[in-house]
């Protein structure tokens, strides 16, 4: 036996189908937006994230899985996947080809060295969009929204939105000092962590999760005085759109993000579920002003999130926004004997192809192991395949459920079963086998009984 890599988990059966459920929603509501995917690398240099998420944040100076590569090259394995995104938007000249704003959404796993606790894992996935080319703080508001919308779809109720801004560079670089101003009288007694912090990225005390410097940082100097007007501005429109959108959202001013390439409007999306836990931030993000410039990109902003897909599904399991997620099979086929068991293989394809979910017995058992095996796999109706039912054309259909019987001919099979199951918005995939001569003009796939057809000039 192996154990597993502290932090690391695998993600298997049940677990695994909601991760695909999340993902798929969250996928499908960054399309309706009108955004693209992207699949980037899982490693880069190390130089991109030093660049990007900053030498003053933990995540690089403390979490980084980095390694020399045999060629002798500093490689990372993500920690966040922004970087990576905005890094192939400039590679393959987006922003030279595409309209702005350009849309890229994504979906991976990602590394940080971390201590694991609740909702926090040393590999854990991210779903993440980025928006680029923002001119308008509108843009911003709309980013906000869409991933406020994904968890709505998602069916959540009473997430909290937390807003802030960190305003441009002037509004920072005013804060900053006023910042240090402060804590310059109280950092001997500050931890380790908040010295550092203090030559660093003075803004990343506010982060402190110390209960004494917390005492300290609640009286510290706010950015909302230090604001210039056209800050001001932007954040109060992000603000009314929200408020136009019923957006609920609280301004908490000690959001500062762990990452440094954000500037202006700043956000997490958190959620406590009803058994009382708190895994965190579900999602985060922000507009970034100079993050594609440093990598070497052109003078635009941006502004993304991304959601942890472990806490989602924490959350969700909770409770119990998974309901819908039933893991049954359509249809079992039982052959009795050896010709039945080979005409099964085919049958069970037909079934397939009409867009029934559909397992079968290939392994010779006897009718009670079958109906067994049937039941453990959930399964709505079997189908039982003998001699008789090969030498009449003919299949016996059984619900697993009432074990009511039916007896239909070869030709009926698809119709019948369509009946049984409320066969509702699936694909028959019946074919022409390319014999009609409509130029890819005809409706033959739309009919009600060839929906889909698959002949070559359909779909
Ligand atoms: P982040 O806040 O570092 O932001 O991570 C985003 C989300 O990833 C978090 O809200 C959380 O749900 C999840 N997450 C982070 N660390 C862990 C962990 N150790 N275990 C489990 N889940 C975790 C970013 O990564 C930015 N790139 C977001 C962004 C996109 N900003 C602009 N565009």
């Amino acid at each position: 036996m192996f154990n597993l890599v502290k932090g690391t988990h695998d993600v298997i059966l049940d677990e695994a189908q909601k991760y695909t459920y999340i993902e798929n929603v969250l996928q499908n509501t960054a399309q309706l937006f009108g955004y693209k995917e992207f699949r980037t690398p899982i490693i880069e240099t190390s130089e991109l994230f030093l660049r990007s998420v900053g030498d003053s944040s933990d995540i690089v100076r403390k979490e980084m899985y980095t390694f020399e590569d045999k060629g002798g090259r500093s490689i990372t394995l993500r920690p966040e996947i922004t970087a990576g995104i905005v890094r192939s938007m400039v590679n393959a000249k987006l922003f030279a080809m595409q309209d702005y704003p350009v849309k890229g959404y994504y979906t991976g796993p990602c590394f940080r060295y971390e201590r694991p606790q609740q909702g926090r894992y040393r590999q854990f996935n991210q779903f993440g969009i980025e928006c680029i080319g923002i001119t308008s703080p509108h843009r911003d508001a709309e980013v906000i929204s869409m991933g406020f919308d994904s968890l709505v779809f998602l069916g959540f109720e009473n997430v909290t939105l937390k807003i802030n801004t960190l305003g441009d560079d002037e509004s920072r670089e005013n804060y900053k000092k006023a910042l240090r101003d402060y804590f310059g009288s109280h950092i001997e007694n500050m931890c380790n962590d908040c010295k550092e912090r203090y030559q660093l990225n003075v803004l990343r005390i506010l982060d402190c999760k110390d209960p004494d410097d917390q005492e300290i940082v609640k009286n510290a100097p706010k950015i909302s005085d230090f604001l210039s007007e056209n800050a001001k501005q932007s954040f109060e429109t992000i603000k009314k759109d929200l408020d136009f959108l019923n957006i609920p959202y609280e301004v908490d001013e000690s959001l500062v993000r762990g990452l440094d390439y954000y500037s202006g409007v700043v956000f997490e999306f958190h959620y406590t579920s009803s058994k009382g836990k708190n895994y965190g931030a579900i999602g985060a993000g922000g507009h970034y002003g100079k993050l594609v410039s440093e990598i070497g990109g052109p003078e635009v902003e941006g502004c993304g999130y991304a959601m942890g897909i472990e806490r989602l599904a924490s959350v969700m399991s909770d409770d119990n926004l998974f309901e819908d997620l039933t893991d049954t099979t359509d249809i079992y086929v039982m052959p009795l004997g050896e010709r039945a068991t080979a005409a099964s293989l085919g049958i069970a394809n037909y079934l397939r192809v009409s867009g029934y979910n559909c397992e079968v017995c290939l392994e010779g058992k006897g009718m009670s192991q079958m109906f067994k095996k049937a039941e453990r796999r959930n399964a709505l109706y079997a189908i039982i395949v003998g001699d008789n039912e090969l030498d009449n054309d003919e299949f016996v259909i059984k619900n697993l459920a009432s074990q009511e019987q039916f007896k239909v001919s070869s030709d009926d099979l698809l119709k019948k079963l369509d009946e049984l199951l409320n066969f509702e918005g699936r694909k028959h995939f019946e074919c022409c086998d390319g014999d009609c001569d409509c130029d890819g003009d005809c409706d033959c796939a739309e009919s009600e009984e060839n929906k889909g057809c698959c002949c070559s000039h359909k779909e």
